[in-house]
């Protein structure tokens, strides 16, 4: 059988890699993939990222399913197009997409259907919001409603900072269309995890458990990024909270969007904040798999990938068990110089370790030149190392970390310093 893989980050490099390993699998394509994705014989990259032009190139090709890595072709409607062509596909429609496309859509969805998560109020006119701050007081956070890549969060310490991101948001219009409307919430406290399920006709499959490290620099100082590691499974999610979620925050965002006439199929990523006496707030909904929880949380699927797929896009997800590594994986991500801001291009890789039974090396910011890696940018690199316990897993990452050699890499030297503690 032929697949595709819609993307190009470490997250549909994981994925492809999980779907070649099935013997069913012929070849995967990745559009447009990556430098990673280039190396592997069983991959093939497609350089297309035009909705209708995936569609006319599945058709073509025979591809038995395509699945969908990023939120944008996601919002964009790529699963409404293809399905209106007859083409099996994984993920959200346009509408159920705006559970991640709009926070608005999102904070609203969770009150009308009682979901835990901050109070809130929206607003578009930038007097009532700084007046709505002046009144909340510090902490605070604000949101742009929009998509924006990672950057629309402001989680403000002080009044001014807050202040400040309004007028970034509102005022200078810097964000564009994305920030034309703010949330503007309660801060919450706790620790943070990332509950990931796969949703289709109405049944939900829980994937393993991972937590996400969103910051820049060690002992989460400095800017928000996509995520800088993360690793599977969470140990901040017990049992009892498990199926707590599932519970309170799952199967009633399944049913709420049946209920509002927008039935939800694909990845549902519900972000979790979990306060001191374990109670789980919803941050955020992605519409999609985390990167790069993504890549830790594939590398220790059991089950053929394929099989998976296969079920959620032949209406037989009920019928799925997922069989996981019971090692720990942790993944480090590699990022360029000036990430996250102004992430630097054309840097030479050179020293990825061969793939082991330990260890694996994700591409994400790469390309193949003349047989020569170059980074493309943001986030380079997701080495993910195995191991029996939260501890040997990072011992064997950073190994492996320690062999790359690029100008300017940065990249956190503790990860999974949460899961160590617990
Ligand atoms: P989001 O894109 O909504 O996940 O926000 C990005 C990050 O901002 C989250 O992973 C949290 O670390 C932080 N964050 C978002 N909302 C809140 C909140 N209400 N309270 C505290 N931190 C938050
Ligand atoms: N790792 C966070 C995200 O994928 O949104």
């Amino acid at each position: 059988m032929k697949v595709m893989v819609v993307g190009s980050g470490g997250r549909e490099h994981a994925l492809a890699w999980k779907l070649a390993q099935s013997p069913k699998v012929q070849v995967v394509y990745v559009a447009p993939g990556n430098g990673g994705t280039a190396l592997d014989k069983r991959l093939q990259n497609v350089p297309v990222t035009d909705p209708q032009e995936l569609a006319d190139f599945a058709q073509r090709e025979g591809v038995y399913y395509t699945v969908v890595g990023p939120e944008a072709p996601l919002a964009a409607g790529i699963v409404d197009l293809f399905r209106a062509r007859g083409l099996r596909i994984f993920g959200p429609t346009r509408a159920a997409a705006q559970l991640e496309s709009s926070k608005d859509f999102a904070k609203a969805f969770m009150h009308r259907h009682g979901i835990p998560t901050a109070a809130y109020q929206t607003f578009s006119d930038a007097g009532e919001a700084h007046a709505y701050l002046d009144a909340q007081g510090a902490p605070i956070v604000i949101k742009a409603d929009g998509l924006a890549a990672g950057k629309g969060v402001v989680v403000a310490t002080t009044l001014e900072e807050a202040h400040a991101a309004v007028d970034m948001m509102l005022g200078d219009n810097k964000l564009g269309d994305a920030g034309a409307r703010v949330v503007i919430e309660e801060f919450l406290e706790g620790e943070e995890a990332s509950f990931i399920v796969m949703v289709e006709g109405g049944h939900v499959l829980a994937l393993a458990t991972s937590q996400d490290h969103k910051r820049l620099q060690d002992g989460d100082a400095g800017p928000n990024t996509g995520g800088m590691g993360a690793y599977s499974p969470a140990p901040v999610v017990t049992p009892a909270l498990h199926a707590r979620v599932l519970r309170e925050i799952i199967v009633p965002t399944v049913r709420g969007m049946e209920k509002d006439g927008i039935p939800f199929t694909g990845f549902l990523y519900a972000g979790l904040m979990i306060d001191k006496d374990g109670n789980p707030r919803t941050l955020e909904f992605n519409c999609r798999m985390g990167d790069p929880e993504t890549q830790p949380i594939m590398a220790r699927l059991k089950t053929d990938l394929f099989d998976v797929m296969e079920s959620a896009v032949t209406g037989k997800l009920d019928q799925v068990v997922l069989d996981w590594d019971r090692r720990t994986a942790l993944g480090v991500v590699i990022a360029a110089h000036g990430y996250p801001d102004a992430p630097r291009k054309g840097d030479t890789i050179t020293g990825i370790p061969a793939d082991t039974e330990d260890s694996v090396t994700f591409h994400a910011g790469t390309t193949l030149a003349d047989g020569t890696l170059l980074t493309t940018g943001g986030r380079v690199l997701c080495v993910v190392g195995l191991a029996d316990t939260v501890k040997a897993a990072q011992r064997t990452a950073y190994a492996a970390v320690s062999q790359i050699r690029f100008d300017g890499m940065q990249y956190r030297t503790d990860i999974g310093y949460r899961a160590i503690r617990h």
